[in-house]
């Protein structure tokens, strides 16, 4: 129930038109001292309104003394709030809900007679409840959000992200807490529909990848190996006599030569079944190798000596993103040194790349979700979530004398 609280500088008594007195026709202006006396009147009310002391003002007008009553100006807001589609709360310092609006009492199920007067953490997990309240802590001076699942009445947990704004000074209902609860089924619904989208993705580039392995293989590898051999014959069959047409012949051999092998390194890069034939460690240290020897950045690789063969879907989705890391390096670092390093951690498999080029802002990097990045981060990072670890990205940019560089570490569960 509202009060309505009349300052006591304003008894309004009848027929008077306090708090001001209007001049009547004749009397002369209001003084400097009046203007002065209603200027800190003024002031008065505008403090006292807005530490809330007051719950109506009243003022003289035209028409005689008029109440406007806080009730009826916030009647507006609580028709806003009553008709968002997000639920609003109001909490004391014990996190009772004093306010609740419907939405809110949808979320979870539950009358709103229930709602109100009981406590907020009823609705969360004890591992929620415990986040929301360090983040109560750390959310003193600014609003904060957090996502959790809201526990409704029925038992059907909803995916939710709470905003919290702490209010700085506590309502006359002993308001401390303002909370906006945003049901996330719906953006949960669309991430998981781009990540199996995105991972239709990275096996599309896998199957194509192999596709592409395979023609180089069977047919261009076949052709070039022909092509190698007839010119071998004709440089034979030239005699010495023919000197400058046999010496083309030989160029044209080894030219022939270089080819094929080139199409082989391309070919075998493609191919997860030479990962599987020779093993992780082994296609580490020949990719990295042959990294160093086309790009002239110096490498350093170092292997922990691993159980057994990892899961062939862990081998490759390790391989996929040193490959990824290193095209990285090669197309954007301006690297001297990388650094690679595979080591088991409790029960994890780590991939560590770190090259000390340019760096680039990787919070903020472009993304193939805004229409002007690469694929190379994002497919490193699904390929990651699909083997059931984790990919992180550290880049520090060139700025004076810091140190730059980045740095990629993908961690997967021996188990998965
Ligand atoms: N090691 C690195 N050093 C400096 N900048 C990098 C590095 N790795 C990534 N970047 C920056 O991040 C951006 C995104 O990289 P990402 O691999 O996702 O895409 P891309 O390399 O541009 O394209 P794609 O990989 O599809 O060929 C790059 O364009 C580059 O600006
Ligand atoms: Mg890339």
């Amino acid at each position: 129930m509202k009060r309505l609280r009349q300052r006591p500088s304003d008894p309004l008594p009848p027929g008077d038109d306090h708090p001001v007195k209007r001049p009547t026709s004749g009397e002369p202006a209001p003084d400097i001292r009046e203007l002065r006396a209603r200027l800190a009147e003024a002031e008065e009310t505008l403090r006292a309104i807005h530490s809330g002391e007051v719950d109506a003002i009243v003022t003289t007008g035209k028409n005689g003394p008029q109440v406007f009553t806080l009730e009826g100006a916030e009647h507006p807001y609580r028709v806003l709030i009553e008709s968002m589609s997000e639920g609003a709360l109001t909490l004391a310092t014990d996190t009772t809900i004093l306010y609740a609006n419907q939405c809110f009492a949808r979320m979870v199920k539950c009358p709103l007679e229930q709602v109100t007067g009981s406590a907020f953490r009823r609705f969360l997990s004890a591992t929620d409840g415990a986040a929301l309240r360090l983040l109560d802590k750390q959310a003193a001076n600014a609003g904060a959000k957090i996502q959790v699942h809201l526990l409704a009445c029925d038992g059907s947990r909803l995916p939710v992200q709470i905003s919290l704004r702490p209010l700085a000074r506590k309502g006359a209902n002993g308001a401390a807490l303002a909370m906006v609860v945003t049901d996330m089924t719906e953006a949960r619904r669309t991430e998981e529909m781009l990540r199996t989208l995105t991972n239709r993705v990275v096996q599309a580039q896998e199957a194509e990848r192999r596709h592409v392995a395979l023609e180089l293989h069977d047919h261009i590898t076949q052709l070039v190996c022909a092509m190698l051999f007839r010119s071998q014959t004709l440089a034979n069959r030239l005699s010495d006599h023919e000197g400058t047409l046999k010496q083309e012949a030989i160029t044209l051999r080894e030219m022939l030569g270089r080819t094929a092998e080139e199409v082989e390194r391309i070919s075998s890069g493609l191919r997860p079944g030479v990962l599987e034939e020779l093993g992780l460690a082994a296609m580490l240290r020949a990719t990295t190798m042959e990294f160093a020897e086309r790009t002239g950045v110096s490498i350093k690789l170092s292997c922990a000596p691993l159980p057994a063969r990892l899961p062939a879907d862990t081998e490759l989705t390790l391989y996929s993103i040193l490959q990824e890391a290193l095209k990285n390096v090669e197309q954007h670092a301006r690297a001297r040194h990388v650094t690679v390093r595979l080591t088991k951690r409790d029960a994890d498999v780590q991939l560590m790349i770190h090259d000390d080029g340019i760096g680039f802002d990787a919070e903020h990097h472009p993304t193939p979700r805004k229409g002007n990045g690469g694929l190379g981060l994002l497919s490193m990072g699904e390929r990651a979530i699909h083997s059931g670890g984790a990919l992180e990205v550290k880049s520090v940019r060139r700025a004076g004398r810091a140190k730059s560089g980045t740095t990629i570490e993908v961690r997967i569960p021996l188990g998965s």
